[in-house]
């Protein structure tokens, strides 16, 4: 059994010698150290011999076996080696190139103007807050006196949102404006409030060189004690000139909004022509940059605020208008239709 044990040793490691990949080894494994291999089969007749032989037979077994699986764990780490090699080989890359390029790409011209438009907020303390683009009716229009039938229904055409609630009314839109955030903070809060909340909005409309489907708005809002339509004008008096240059001149006209009283309509002098007129102010001279006025008692009430001791102003922007002014840019459709040969511009 001894002679049996030293030819299994010499032929199994001769064996082994001539393997090249896993597959041969593993049957190589199997046909030594297997269940059924010639040396597990050794081990299996010990049992029947005397003790005395038992032990030594027992313990050269052993030490062939672990023999044998120390040159199979040797033999496995030696084919992984060679396979990483000569892959390394085949497949080599020079490091020393030069890379690709990776454009660092930039802020979308709208995100440069609503961010520098919102920073003019906040550095006169008001606080960047952000509402949800899908909007309750409520807040879109009746917490903002647009009711049903109100010619100002119109004003903000709307898309609705395929969702009915008990009475089978639609009662959810895409916001037509950021007014409705206004309604939002004043319900969460008490004065004073002073908040600037830019988003998207949408409207149900044809487009062309002055109409988006989806755009963005800069709202602002203001309440507390005694704040007056001076308030209002200082304000947006110091955004125009800081957002477009000191020597600008700003006109407050009436203008009608159902939520504020008064309204007013905000405009700087022609960018273009100084005031003179051309075609970018239709020869008024004067170019119209957003909405304002004193927010409508009826609106203070409603958000529980007592108009007797609160008042406040509220404005609000389109913010692509603001940089098609400011850099000419003559269609809004420029803004979403993805041209890099636009958008590396700014
Ligand atoms: N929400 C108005 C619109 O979309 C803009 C506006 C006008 C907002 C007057 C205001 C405001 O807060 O006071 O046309």
């Amino acid at each position: 059994m001894i002679d049996r044990l030293k030819v299994i040793k010499v032929e199994a490691i001769a064996e082994l010698g001539g393997i090249s990949d896993l597959t041969e080894l593993e049957r190589w494994r199997i046909h030594y150290m297997g269940k059924k291999g010639q040396l597990t089969q050794v081990l299996r007749q010990l049992g029947d011999l005397p003790p005395e032989d038992r032990r030594i037979i027992g313990a050269l077994a052993n030490e062939i076996k672990r023999q044998l699986e120390d040159e199979l764990a040797g033999f496995k780490s030696r084919i992984a080696r060679t396979t990483v090699e000569s892959k390394l080989e085949k497949e080599w890359i020079d490091v020393t190139l030069p890379g690709y390029p990776v454009s660092p790409g930039r802020l979308h011209p709208t995100t440069q103007a609503l961010r520098e438009v919102c920073s003019i907020f906040t550095s006169m303390g008001f606080q960047w807050v952000e509402g949800p683009e899908v909007e309750w009716e409520y807040y879109n229009f009746e917490a903002l006196n647009i009711f049903k039938g109100h010619p100002a229904y119109d004003m903000w055409d709307t898309l609705w949102v395929d969702f009915y609630n008990e009475k089978g009314e639609m009662p959810m839109l895409l916001r037509t404006h950021t007014s409705p955030v206004q309604i939002r903070i004043m319900e969460k809060t008490r004065p004073p409030v002073r908040v600037i909340m830019p988003g998207k909005v949408y409207r149900y409309e044809a487009t062309d060189a002055t109409h988006e489907s989806m755009f963005y708005q800069v709202e602002g809002l203001a309440v507390d004690k005694d704040i007056t339509f001076a308030d209002l004008k200082g304000t947006l008096y110091e955004f125009a000139r800081r957002l477009f240059g000191e020597e600008r001149r700003v006109r407050f006209r009436c203008d009608y909004f159902p939520f504020v009283e008064p309204g007013v309509e905000v405009s700087i002098d022609c960018l273009a022509c100084g005031g003179v007129g051309c075609r970018l102010c239709s020869n008024t001279g004067w170019i119209e940059i957003l909405g304002a006025g004193m927010v409508h008692p009826d609106v203070l009430r409603r958000v529980d605020y007592d108009p007797e001791v609160y008042s406040g102003f509220a404005f609000g922007m389109g913010v692509e208008r603001i940089s098609m002014l400011r850099y000419g840019i003559d269609d809004i459709r420029l803004f979403y239709s993805n041209d890099l040969r636009f958008l590396n511009q700014f």
